[in-house]
């Protein structure tokens, strides 16, 4: 299977910028830098690649929203807050292969006219910060990131910014609030960033693993990158997978590549003498599953749709027999609520409420009308809000309660009828 953002993993100093340079690195840049910048952002069109923060949103369309000729400066805020439960493979790619990460952030900027990027990077993320910081030194002492690289004409920065801890901060317009020294807090699109975003003027956000498969699609040509793949999802993900398997770990398949065969055979099937009983493919925001739906799947952002969840951030979560749906219900509860911001009632409330609710359910006080109430909580917290932050509280709850009612209805006294409202 090709590998596009694992090819060079685990090579002996990949992760040093001669080890970089060794595998082919900056050959991409320097071709960038040849290239016009319109021409770079057809050749990322070109290849199909899809937004791999969570909304999968082209990433070549997005860059090509960057109003020309406005006067102010374009700033680019590569997004490497990661903090969706489930999720960890940004990391992986920042600290084994920063250069690969910071070459992609580079061709970007220059495609969209920036000269000015943002590496934002996790509150919590203490050796992935060292190892970016370090790799940005590195290309400044080398003119890579400077006045006039390789000898183009065009000058950029990179300031690495680190946040404070906050879930919220990893969504684009609270990052940018961050990044300006504000308070982490979502705002209303539109304007979308493209627009106006960091300090007012056009700005970029884009994951690091859409940024990391750039060199690739340059050196290769977009259209390569685009018969990997399915024709809607193009391209490979990377998929970190948790719990309940016996090698979890972060895998990289081609987009369309069957769930089982992720779990079976890349992680290994199932821990000894467990037996799968759920899995949420895409990060903790997303729908649950029952395992056999999830098996039966294919890993593209279609299919993964048509069955009832999200590919979202490609964090799997798998769950065996043994736990007790409820109490994941009732943790992530506690995580949405601590990090929802608090702008919108709707979220600020439903959270908290819900989380009340879910709490009290595991620990056996819940009260039958529970799960009504928190039905009804999730319907009124869905595209009520400034942020989808509301909705990934909302579609826990309702995907847990279609698939595994069972289990809190065990908890509860008695169950009353659903309201209709
Ligand atoms: C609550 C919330 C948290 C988010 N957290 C992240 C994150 O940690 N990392 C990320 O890349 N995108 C995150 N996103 C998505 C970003 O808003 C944005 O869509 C993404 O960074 C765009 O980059 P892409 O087009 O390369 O995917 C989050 C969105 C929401 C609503
Ligand atoms: S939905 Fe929640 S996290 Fe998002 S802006 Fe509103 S209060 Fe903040």
């Amino acid at each position: 299977m090709t590998k596009v953002l694992f090819e060079h993993r685990g090579k002996k100093g990949v992760d040093t910028f001669a080890g970089w340079e060794a595998v082919g690195g900056f050959q991409a840049l320097k071709r960038a830098l040849k290239m016009k910048p319109e021409e770079v952002i057809e050749e990322v069109k070109a290849s199909g690649l899809r937004g791999r923060g969570g909304a999968g949103f082209p990433t070549g369309v997005k860059w090509g929203f960057v109003p020309k000729n406005t006067g102010k400066p374009i700033y680019l805020c590569i997004n490497a807050d990661e903090s969706e439960p489930g999720t960890c493979k940004d990391r992986v790619l920042m600290e084994e292969l920063p250069f690969m990460c910071l070459e992609g952030a580079l061709i970007a900027a220059y495609a969209i006219g920036a000269k000015l990027a943002f590496w934002y990077i996790r509150g919590e993320f203490d050796l992935s910060e060292r190892v970016i910081r370090k790799a940005v030194e590195t290309l400044r002492e080398k003119g890579v990131i400077g006045k006039n690289v390789f000898g183009s004409g065009w000058d950029v920065d990179l300031v690495v910014h680190r946040g404070a801890g906050a879930y919220i901060c990893g969504e684009e317009t609270g990052l940018i609030s961050s990044v300006e020294g504000d308070k982490g807090q979502p705002k209303i699109k539109p304007p979308f960033p493209a627009v106006e975003g960091a300090f007012r003027c056009p700005t970029i956000v884009n994951n690091v693993e859409s940024l990391a498969a750039v060199p690739w699609i340059l050196n290769k040509g977009g259209a390569t990158y685009a018969a990997l793949g399915t024709e809607k999802s193009k391209g490979t993900k990377l998929f970190s997978v948790s719990g309940a398997v016996a090698k979890p770990g972060v895998y990289e398949v081609e987009m369309g590549y069957p769930m089982r065969d992720l779990i079976m055979n890349e992680c290994g099937g199932p821990q000894a003498g467990k037996t799968l009983k759920a899995i949420i493919p895409g990060g903790s925001s997303v729908p649950v599953l029952p395992a056999e739906t999830a098996l039966g799947m294919n890993l593209d952002y279609e299919s993964v749709q048509a069955a009832g969840s999200l590919l979202g951030s490609g964090g799997v979560i798998v769950i065996d027999e043994s736990q007790s749906m409820p109490e994941l219900l009732a943790i992530l509860g506690r995580f949405y609520a601590h990090e929802s911001c608090g702008q919108c009632t709707p979220c600020r409330e439903g959270t908290g409420w819900g989380s009340r609710l879910l709490n009290r359910i595991d620990d056996g006080g819940g009260k039958s009308e529970d799960m009504v109430t928190l039905e009804r909580i999730a319907r009124f917290m869905t595209g009520t809000t400034i942020c989808f932050l509301a909705s990934s509280m909302a579609m826990p709850i309702q995907s847990f309660f279609k698939h595994f009612r069972h289990e809190f209805e065990a908890l509860l006294p008695a169950t009353t009828e659903a309201r209709g409202d």
